[in-house]
């Protein structure tokens, strides 16, 4: 038996420079797809998987996160005044667990390797996962929540993964593995051999990406200790993940479900009405209204 995965990263440190001037006072994780906030995906697929603790590593102009998961009483009574009983309990549901929440600083964006050292103090040794809500997954089980299942199997470090189009390898963390499926019996797994950080497409071992979703060994911030810069002058998680390899079974974890890229204006667009049509009290009514852009 392995030690449960109890805590969860978030790193919400970043700038969101590419949906400015949206994210010039709002950070990037609280724009909402659908009615939701990006973040709030995130965190719902971590308590979905189990996750007892929650860990945002943020940075300046980050406060409207901590609000959003903090218990408000002022919107309790007002929406109980107004008999709107079944909204607050929909709000209510957002706020994390007293004692199980810590919000620590990034104090430069130094990478995402970085960022999650900066939560080494509140991890202590346990594995944990590490969850990038720019990555929004659509499935019927969740993400995180089937990883864990496989990772109570085989221990170790696991990333999630899945193919990109070749012309996209220098955008992602690219592994290279053992294509045998016998070398972990199972469809999903794969036996990792070896990562690069957004490697140049002639360079690229395979177009199999890491996508932000890990469970991770405590280990791995020795390796984050060395404060190594790589790819675009960062200290890269990639690269403590290799220093992982040698030492512990290191598998992928090729998820069931779609994943919205939403650091992406147009990815963020399509995870909006890919959402929306989803949903029971939006999707016919917007399929119907978009039937004329389709057709049109
Ligand atoms: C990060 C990781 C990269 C991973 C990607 C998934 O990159 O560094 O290895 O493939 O997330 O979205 P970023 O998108 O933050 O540049």
């Amino acid at each position: 038996m392995f030690k449960p995965v109890r805590k969860a990263i978030f790193p919400v440190g970043g700038l969101g420079t590419r949906f400015l001037p949206a994210t010039k006072a709002m950070p990037k994780e609280m724009l909402p797809v659908v009615d939701k906030p990006l973040i709030q995906y995130a965190v719902e697929e971590a308590r979905a998987a189990g996750i007892e603790e929650f860990i945002f590593v943020t940075g300046r102009g980050k406060s409207s996160i901590e609000d959003h998961f903090d218990y408000s009483s002022e919107l309790k009574s007002a929406l109980h005044s107004k008999g709107k009983d079944i909204l607050w309990r929909l709000v209510e549901s957002t706020t994390l667990p007293p004692g199980k929440v810590a919000y620590t600083r990034q104090p430069e964006p130094l990478g995402l390797g970085h960022a999650v050292w900066c939560a080494k103090p509140l991890i202590g040794d346990e594995p944990f996962a590490v969850i990038l809500a720019d990555d929004l997954i659509q499935s019927d089980i969740p993400c995180l929540q089937q990883m864990i299942a496989a990772y109570q199997q085989v221990g170790g470090a696991m990333v999630a993964v899945m193919e990109v189009p070749m012309a996209h390898t220098d955008r992602y963390g690219i592994v290279s593995f053992d294509p045998s499926h016998a070398a972990t019996g199972s469809r999903r797994l794969v036996k990792v051999t070896g990562l690069v950080e957004k490697p140049r497409v002639d360079l690229a071992p395979s177009n199999l990406a890491v996508i932000g979703r890990y469970i991770l060994d405590p280990r791995v911030f020795a390796l984050l200790d060395e404060q190594k810069r790589g790819a675009g002058g960062e200290i890269q998680l990639t690269d403590a993940l290799s220093g992982l390899l040698p030492i512990m079974p290191f598998h992928g974890y090729r998820f069931a479900g779609r994943r919205f890229d939403c650091g992406d204006k147009a990815g963020f667009v399509e995870a909006t009405v890919a959402f929306a049509m989803s949903r029971d009290d939006l999707g016919d009514d917007l399929a119907a209204r978009l039937r004329p852009w389709i057709d049109s």
